[in-house]
């Protein structure tokens, strides 16, 4: 007989394939921002967001990174976030008020389970103008050139102290775009995680996000063996008992992922999360923007086994968390045969809805029983 969440799963399924195509005659970027108003009504109804993903995710503890996840599958950074603003008085003020500047913080956790929220910066950004953001149905992808729209660390933390946040979540933290200075990066990011250890925000992993190729910033810059070297350090010693992880782009050189990962092993980082999206050309203009979903896969994965191998050859010790067209349990096979411990989606969400971490957790333990 199918347990009640087996059941929970199907229905859900039957739901948001009605829902799917209303979705997607708005636009892109109309479909996402009213999948954010959506997650923000949810986030004021938890009885409802915890009741969707009670009955729909089967626990699977996994251990990745120094932390007992819930399930291998997690949300990825990018989607509970936060507007943008243009400075941080105006993005304090906000959260003074009332508004709610990070829709999904409550309602996303209690949804899909492990979520990484962020990437914060040390100051705000506003983001880049539309277009943003655009799908490809035929390969269940996503591009995007939003840009790192956050309301900065300050505001954000302001905003999440005292409020009920989940037993396991993580903060990525986004170096500043354009400063090339390590030791400035590296004091701006020990300055954005202290906002949230003072408010006593304590989260399980921090990550931080090294490569956002939509921004001024150089990505490959960003990746670089010194800025790695002084701001993982510096982070690691700010951080205290709680694991640092680690985000790379998947457009690295062989030569650049060594280097990288043994300064990663080297100053403490406990996971590597490969990767983010790939730089291309956008749909439309002449402006890039970053690669997921299905396109991102080979790429994703082909830096998840250059990793592993790596980790091989040196003994080093962190663990690997798959991130790039996680969209089925096949994918998440694929990346746990490739050396990683679990693995984080974005654009799952977007083609198979809010609980597809839970599908695609089901999918991943029925593969892994018949393989
Ligand atoms: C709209 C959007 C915003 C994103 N913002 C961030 C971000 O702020 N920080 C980050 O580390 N990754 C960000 N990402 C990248 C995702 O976390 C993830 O690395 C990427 O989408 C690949 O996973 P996927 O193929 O499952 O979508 C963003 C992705 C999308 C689509």
């Amino acid at each position: 007989m199918p347990d009640l969440r087996s059941v929970g799963r199907l229905v859900y399924r039957a739901g948001y394939a009605l829902v799917r195509p209303l979705l997607f005659r708005q636009t892109p970027e109309d479909a996402h921002t009213s999948a954010l108003r959506v997650l923000g009504v949810l986030d004021r109804l938890p009885w409802l967001a915890g009741l969707m993903g009670w009955l729909t995710r089967t626990p699977q503890t996994t251990r990745a990174g120094g932390v007992n996840l819930p399930s291998p599958v997690m949300v990825a950074a990018g989607l509970v976030k936060g507007r943008g603003f243009s400075d941080e008085a105006a993005a304090l003020a906000a959260v003074k008020s009332g508004a709610q500047i990070i829709p999904g913080w409550r309602s996303v956790p209690l949804l899909c389970g492990a979520v990484e929220f962020g990437s914060f910066t040390r100051w705000p950004r506003r983001g880049n103008e539309s277009p943003v953001l655009w799908r490809d149905v035929a390969t269940r992808s996503t591009q995007n050139r939003i840009g790192l729209k956050n309301p900065g660390a300050a505001a954000a933390a302001a905003f999440l102290k005292d409020k009920p946040l989940p037993p396991v979540f993580g903060i990525s933290l986004a170096t500043t775009p354009g400063v090339d200075d390590p030791n400035q990066q590296g004091a701006e990011v020990v300055e954005a995680v202290g906002f949230f250890l003072a408010a006593g925000i304590k989260p399980t992993w921090v990550t931080l996000n090294l490569s956002c190729p939509n921004t001024e910033a150089d990505p490959q810059g960003a990746q670089s063996e010194a800025l790695a070297q002084v701001v993982c350090a510096a982070l690691v010693e700010a951080l205290g008992d709680i694991p640092l992880w680690v985000k790379v782009g998947p457009d690295l050189s062989a030569a650049q992922i060594r280097v990288l990962a043994q300064v990663f092993d080297s100053v403490g980082v406990q996971a590597v999360v490969a990767t983010n999206t790939l730089g291309a050309p956008a749909p439309v203009g002449s402006f890039n923007a970053g690669l997921a979903g299905g396109r991102l896969f080979a790429h994703a994965l082909a830096v998840v086994r250059q990793l592993a191998g790596v980790r091989a050859e040196f003994g080093l010790r962190f663990d690997i968390i798959g991130c790039g067209g996680g969209l089925d349990g096949a994918a998440v096979s694929a990346y746990t045969g490739a050396g990683a411990q679990a693995v984080q989606v974005w654009s799952a969400l977007v083609f198979r809805g809010p609980l597809a971490p839970a599908l695609i957790a089901a999918e991943y333990a029925a593969h892994s029983k018949h393989n």
